[in-house]
Formats: structure tokens, sequence, C-alpha cells
């Protein structure tokens, strides 16, 4: 087997591995995530990055249960303003390709963000629509209503150049994402990035109260790759852009399984509190295996497989 068969192009960017850090994971410095370059990831995403700094909620915003994840972080960042100079530091530390994720509560802040960021001339940035947590001061995520998120892409793709990728991070919790998916791509969107994490809530019986603060949270980990894997089947069905496929990857199998149903890029974010930071180099190893038993060349000839 040829050492390059886990390469892939992801919007002319080529990636040396499909496997990408998800955002949130790592924060937003270019040392945490250059250490993750380090662990063999394919390519690093920034955490979520806003209009003005948000300290977040009160913890505890996040629980370990089971091997997976409850948080509500709240998306706590020191806002675009201070975050340009560090993105600049990451763009000349960070050898993979880098994601640069941000959010905001209303989509012309969203594009004014954008604005920001297309400064910095970035190959891939990534439309964070779909946080979960923050309904309270952001309202619903803007990937939950086809008006919203419809205006939201068109208003960010106005300033974005198509030079720079634009790639649009879904909720799974909507009834069928593919509807998502279509809005996205026929409103500019390069590529779509799902999913984010599924609404929960976890008790402590002996307080008699939820674990969070917050009261819920978004649930992520190995509990919702079913779900993950099933919004990827359905939106390669729908739509012509690449995907990336995020929600409980842990395994070189669950990787490939991401491929099959039709990701080009495969996110990995829990897996990290899981299984350690080689969790990237392991998974490689385990996909090259598989792929070794199997007779797979390159991951490009099993892309959709699972379609039949
Ligand atoms: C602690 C934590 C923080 C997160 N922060 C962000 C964020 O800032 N922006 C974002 O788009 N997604 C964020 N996410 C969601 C992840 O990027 C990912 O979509 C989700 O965790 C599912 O992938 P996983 O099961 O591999 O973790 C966060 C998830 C966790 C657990």
């Amino acid at each position: 087997m040829k050492k390059n068969s886990l390469s892939v192009n992801f919007c002319g960017v080529k990636f040396e591995n499909p496997l990408i850090l998800a955002s949130g994971f790592m924060g937003i410095s270019a040392s945490s995530l250059s250490y993750v370059e380090k662990s063999r990831a394919g390519g690093v995403t920034t955490k979520s990055i806003g209009h003005l700094e948000r300290m977040g909620h009160t913890s505890p915003t996040v629980l370990a249960w089971s091997g997976n994840i409850l948080n509500a972080v709240g998306l706590s960042n020191p806002g675009i303003d201070q975050s340009l100079p560090i993105l600049a530091m990451m763009q000349k530390k960070i050898k993979v390709p880098l994601i640069i994720s941000f959010f905001a509560d209303t989509d012309t802040n969203y594009a004014k963000v954008a604005q920001k960021i297309v400064t910095l001339k970035p190959k891939l940035i990534e439309v964070n629509a779909s946080c979960p947590n923050t309904q309270d001061d952001l309202g619903a995520p803007f990937a939950v209503d086809s008006n919203a998120l419809k205006i939201l892409v068109r208003k960010v793709r106005k300033v974005v150049p198509k030079s720079i990728k634009m790639i649009v991070k879904l909720s799974p919790n909507v009834p069928d994402i593919s509807i998502m998916g279509k809005i996205a791509e026929s409103e500019g969107a390069d590529a779509i990035c799902a999913v984010n994490t599924v609404p929960g809530m976890i008790i402590d019986i002996y307080a008699r109260r939820p674990v969070l603060t917050n009261k819920s949270g978004g649930v992520s980990g190995k509990a919702i790759k079913p779900v993950a894997v099933k919004a990827v089947y359905d939106l390669y069905k729908a739509i012509k852009i690449p995907i990336i496929g995020l929600g409980g990857v842990e395994t070189g199998q669950d990787a490939l399984e991401m491929i099959m149903v039709g990701a080009t890029l495969v996110g990995v974010g829990s897996a990290i509190y899981s299984r350690g930071m080689k969790v990237f180099k392991h998974i490689q190893q385990e996909m090259t295996e598989i792929m070794k038993d199997e007779g797979i060349k390159n991951l490009e000839s099993i892309k959709g497989a699972a379609h039949g």
C-alpha cells in the first residue's frame, strides 16, 4: 500500500490524512493547535470565535460520562479583534490546513466577523451556525431555521471571496438535515460540516438538579455517532459539495464508516478525551490496517460506497 493512501483533496486543499480536529477542543492558541498537528491530525479547526468577547457559561460546563461528553461551555472566546493576531500567528506556525471557525448573535454580526477574518486570507473558514446551548442569549441556532440559515449564508458569502472556501456547520437537531444542506449549498457554501452536538441533560439525583449550571448542554462522543452517520448519509444524497463527517468518531472503523456514507474529511473531538492526544495517529493506523485487509487503495474509492 502506498504511503499516501489516506491523503484527500478537500475544496482544492490537500490534506495528508482525512482526520481533522473538531472546533472547540484545544482552544485558539497557536501552541495548543500546533500540539494537535504534531499528534498527526490532517488539519485543525479553531474554537469558534465571536463578534465580541464572551465569558461563556458558569462552571460546571463540561461533564464526561460513559466515554461521552455533555457540554455547555457557551462559546467562551476573546472576540474577533483580540483573536486576529493569534490567528495570524497560527497561520504561520501550523503547517497542516487550518479552518477558522466563527459565530455571532445576528447574521449582520456574522458577516462583520467574516469580513475581519478574510483580511487574513485563510484558505478555509467555518460558519458555526449550530451551537445548541446558547439559546438563552443568542437565540435558536441559525441551522435549525431554514429561512434564517438561508439569509445567514447569503450575507456571509457576500463578504467572503470565492477564493476562500466557506464551510457551513449544521445541527443534527432538525427533522431533515438534507434540506439545510441544500439551502447552504444554494446560497454559496463550498462545503458542509455535520454535525454539532445533540441537546441533552444529565441529572444529579442526590442534588435533585441538572449537573450543568446551564441545566442542558450538547451531547458529543460515541453516543451520537449513529446520528452523525445518518446526517452525512442524507446530506451526501442531497448535495454536491463535500462534507466533513463529525460526531462520535473514535476508531479507524468509525472514520471509514463516515467516508463510506459520503464524508471527505472526518472530524475528531470528544475522542481526544477518551483516547488521548495520540488518537489521530491511532485512528490512521487502524484505518490503514483495515484498508490493507479489505484491499482498499485510497479513500476516494470508498467515498459514498454505503449508498450502493
Ligand atoms: C467542550 C466542547 C466545546 C465545543 N465547542 C465548539 C465550538 O466552539 N464550535 C463548534 O462549532 N463546535 C464546538 N463543539 C462541537 C464539536 O466541534 C463537535 O461538533 C461535537 O463535539 C461532535 O463531535 P465529537 O463527538 O467528535 O466530539 C464543542 C464540543 C465540545 C464537547
